[in-house]
């Protein structure tokens, strides 16, 4: 019921997310498929909580809800405008959320685990919108997405992930993700303080998927299907980590473009910051900004899925 981890979804139900997406997708596009769609959960609220900021996760969530017909109560700083900074748990706050009878309630977190807490304690669908620098498992599937949208597969994929891939969420999400199709090959560009943990080595392990790590990125981006560039996450770096970082840090540039090959696509699941020069964004294989839209499309089969199981 609840979406917690991008390990909890097999092939057959991320299939199944993937094609709701597409028909969703379609009804968006005329007058009287979004007439169809406000009808689809007229009457159900959700609650959307983010104790961290965000743009595209909340805003394609609650848009998703309206869009499915839904009302959405939304607490944005939830972390100083809510009850959670008189000390009140998290537990607590969910099963007053609860009470008020909405489908599902979206969490973002500073911390891991909240979300996993938060469903703990919650009798309705707990979406992880973002927990800390552990999991981001709804960013996963619209990756996931965008990526089978393109190549019309997401095996034997060649997947180069960049940047802060130690406290970098999505990576360690996708990672999960991809594992669980077989023939792909990941290959981790950073610094070696910075590279993805060890609990997603040891779950690409078990599944049999290949990766590499390095730091040689014009070496990584020649032998690339997919380039999913990250941002370094200075909001959770350590005192000696900020002081072990480079001073050139991994920039995808028309330089570093030219050392890709045709067919590839570029990824990021934003925001960037410098990581990605703006003169790449005319690049016909600059995907990113698609991917942020792909999210409204898989957060509405999401929340469907949410919802239908809460009244179940
Ligand atoms: N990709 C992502 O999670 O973006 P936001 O932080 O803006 O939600």
């Amino acid at each position: 019921m609840h979406v917690l981890s991008a390990h909890q979804f097999d092939i057959e139900e991320m299939t199944s997310i993937f094609n709701q997406a597409d028909h969703y997708r379609k009804l968006l596009l005329t007058a009287e498929g979004r007439r169809t769609l406000a009808q689809t959960h007229l009457g159900e609220q959700i609650c959307s909580t983010f104790y961290e900021a965000s743009t595209r996760t909340k805003a394609s969530f609650e848009i998703a809800a309206m869009k499915l017909g839904m009302g959405v109560f939304e607490t944005e700083n939830a972390g100083e405008f809510s009850s959670v900074s008189k000390g009140e748990t998290i537990e607590d706050s969910v099963r007053i959320l609860s009470g008020y009878g909405v489908s599902a309630i979206v969490i973002r977190s500073k911390e891991e685990g909240v979300a996993a807490r938060a469903a703990a304690a919650s009798p309705i669908p707990i979406l992880n919108a973002g927990d800390g620098k552990g999991e981001h498992p709804t960013q996963s599937l619209l990756d996931a997405y965008t990526i089978k949208r393109e190549f019309g597969r997401l095996n034997n994929l060649k997947i180069v992930m960049g940047g802060d891939l130690k406290h970098g969420r999505t990576v360690r999400s996708l990672s999960q993700v991809l594992a669980k199709y077989k023939g792909n090959h990941i290959t981790y560009v950073s610094i070696p303080e910075l590279q993805i943990s060890d609990d997603i080595k040891a779950i690409l392990k078990k599944s049999h998927t290949t990766f590499t790590e390095t730091a040689d990125m014009h070496a990584a981006l020649a032998n690339a299907d997919v380039v999913y560039w990250t941002r370094l996450q200075r909001e959770r770096l350590t005192k000696v980590e900020q002081k072990s970082l480079p001073k050139d840090g991994f920039i995808l540039d028309k330089n570093a473009l030219k050392s890709m090959s045709k067919h590839a696509i570029i990824m990021h699941p934003l925001p960037r910051v410098d990581e990605i020069a703006v003169e790449v964004d005319d690049d016909p294989r600059a995907r990113y900004f698609e991917q942020a839209e792909n999210g409204l499309h898989v957060r509405m089969a999401l929340l469907d899925r949410a919802v239908m199981s809460a009244s179940a």
